[in-house]
């Protein structure tokens, strides 16, 4: 679907490459509070040239507002301050913004099948440990990057890569043949193992042999004895049982799980061919890549001296493993934290050695801490994400019944589960990824503010206004009218609407869910402005009923569908 501020957009952009060339300069969209729909910044073309970008800009505008007709989407250009400003009709462009809205109904804001495919990285946490909070942001963001790149009309294959390989697991082998207990691990898989990996680091402590006989178990499981194998076996598949509960909850579901252990064969193959091609090196018993200029930047690491295979060297031929498989690929993509920037920048570097430059991208995000403090495994208070959860529904439940006191039990707990899960959800993902957030329940749960239950109110409000409009539920409003649309809150609100597939756009293109989430907050601030000043049941005259019942409608659709692609549910009733 080409919308109508896409079209406004092509004819901007094509004005913009026939008057300047390449590199033609970037339309923008002008700060907020301008008039103006779009910018053209003329400063790059002003300085090749070696003249006055003011003088220029006042140049284009002219030049371009003689060619313009009346029947168009676009009535003036303008000078300003070295750009050249685009206004809309506003009359059509409205009329325009209501036609896209009822013509695509529940599609609105999508986009055309690009005939790409993306693989996104997310969750892939450690087998035998509890998740982290780290990787309930990476699972939110990733899911949330998932639907928003679907919406942008990429191919979207979602993949959980799960760390099951290394040395740690010949410890916690070895601790299970020792201290496990069946009925534990029966009882809480999880719990237990890391019950037993924290006590066999505390036996080393007193007996270091036991280091040796973690590596001596490892080497059991890499040569394939039965009975390592069988009992490794086990703990991935418990792992995967309850990590798999816990992101449901959350509304995941992976479509592939991949396990790190089966790259261990193929990246002893990679690095072999490497190797032949002189892309590998053998350095102080070693094999490297290559990778930054920079001396005092480390080389990935490919195979140890000993002669094992790394998470780098694994990660590296799972990467290509996905290139190859969902062929043809535009972006891998991983939502890991920060802390990992070296291994990822480490691993495009590789990848653009063997042939596939600007294909990674890590989409990285901070750290969380809770109100009470960080969170953190090593100082020995895990939080269990099932918890953390549960005290988000439960906090949820609370305010739900403080408000409506009469709603039904089982109501009540569906409704306490969207605003809670949908609470923890929109803390994450409202804010730059970049940036370290800390959980504020009170903020969280506000239903004033910008929070999840402040958008899901306003998105259930709305359809309460359709329900007593009496109209049928999946019918689109027909008949509306842009004439009628004269209140300055209903055209605020209207605009707003309009850029729903831009913002759907934007936050695909830098991986940023926050621009949907910022966005979705002007559309509920926008509407509560059009709630308070504008009647919509008790409109006057039908033709005006029937525009700003389409206006709600449209509105509500927005608001649920925008919150969906965040991950988030919006409850029947509130
Ligand atoms: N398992 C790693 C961890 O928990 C994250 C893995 C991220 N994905 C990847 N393909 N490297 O820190």
């Amino acid at each position: 679907m080409n919308y109508v501020l896409d079209r406004i957009y092509q004819q901007v952009e094509k004005l913009a490459t026939d008057e300047f060339g390449e590199p033609t300069p970037e339309v923008r969209r002008p700060p907020k509070g301008s008039q103006a729909i779009y910018a053209v910044p003329c400063f790059q073309y002003a300085k090749t040239k070696g003249v006055n970008p003011m003088q220029l800009a006042e140049r284009v505008a002219a030049r371009w507002s003689k060619g313009l007709t009346d029947e168009g989407l676009i009535e003036r250009f303008e000078a300003a301050r070295g750009y050249v400003n685009v206004f809309a009709n506003q009359q059509k462009l409205l009329a325009g913004i209501l036609q896209d809205a009822e013509s695509a109904g529940e599609c609105y804001g999508t986009h055309a099948d690009r005939g790409q495919t993306v693989v996104v990285d997310y969750c892939s946490p450690n087998i035998a440990k509890p998740l982290s909070v780290g990787h309930l942001r990476s699972t939110i963001i990733g899911q949330a990057l998932i639907n928003i790149l679907r919406a942008r009309g990429y191919k979207v294959v979602g993949i959980n890569f799960l760390s099951d390989w290394g040395t740690q697991f010949g410890k916690l082998l070895y601790a299970f043949e020792q201290w496990g207990e069946e009925e534990k691990f029966t009882a809480d898989p999880i719990g237990h193992l890391l019950d037993l990996y924290v006590h066999f680091h505390k036996e080393l402590k007193e007996n270091p042999t036991l280091e040796d006989k973690g590596r001596t178990t490892f080497r059991k499981l890499e040569q394939g004895e039965a009975k390592e194998r069988v009992l490794w076996k086990r703990f991935r598949e418990e792992s995967l049982n309850s990590f798999e509960k816990t992101v449901g909850r959350l509304g995941v579901h992976f479509d592939h799980n991949w396990y790190e252990s089966e790259f261990e064969k193929k990246a002893h193959d990679l690095i072999d061919s490497l190797l032949e091609q002189g892309i590998a090196e053998h350095s102080e018993g070693a094999v490297i890549i290559r990778t930054f200029e920079d001396e005092n930047k480390p080389p990935l690491v490919a195979r140890k001296s000993d002669g094992t295979t790394l998470y780098a060297s694994r990660d590296l031929a799972s990467a290509l493993e996905r290139i190859e498989k969902f062929s043809p690929v535009s972006k891998l993509i991983y939502a890991v934290a920060t802390e990992q920037n070296l291994h990822f920048a480490n691993l495009a570097k590789a990848l653009e050695r063997i042939g596939f430059p600007d294909v990674l991208e890590h989409v990285r995000f901070g750290m969380v801490s809770l109100p009470e403090g960080k969170i953190s495994t090593r100082e020995g208070r895990v939080v269990y994400l099932d918890e953390l959860l549960d005290e988000a529904e439960r906090r949820a439940a609370e305010i739900i019944t403080e408000k409506n006191p009469d709603m039904a039990a089982d109501t009540r707990a569906e409704v306490a589960r969207r605003v809670g899960i949908g609470s923890v959800i929109y803390a994450d993902l409202s804010q730059d990824r970049i940036k370290d957030i800390v959980f504020d329940w009170k903020r969280m749960l506000a239903f004033e503010g910008n929070s999840a239950p402040y958008l899901q109110y306003a998105a259930v409000r709305c359809a309460r206004i359709l329900q007593k409009a009496g109209l049928p539920t999946g019918e689109w409003v027909q008949g509306t009218d842009s004439a009628k649309l004269e209140e300055p809150e209903s055209i605020e609100l209207v605009m707003a609407l309009g850029r729903f597939p831009q913002a759907i756009a934007e936050a695909a293109e830098r991986y940023a869910p926050h621009v949907l989430a910022g966005y979705l907050y002007d559309v509920a601030g926008s509407l509560s402005r059009f709630y308070t000043q504008v009647s919509v049941l008790k409109a006057a005259g039908e033709a005006t009923r029937l525009t700003r019942l389409g206006l709600v409608q449209a509105t509500e659709s927005v608001l649920r569908r925008g919150l969906a692609l965040l991950g988030i549910q919006t409850p029947e009733v509130m």
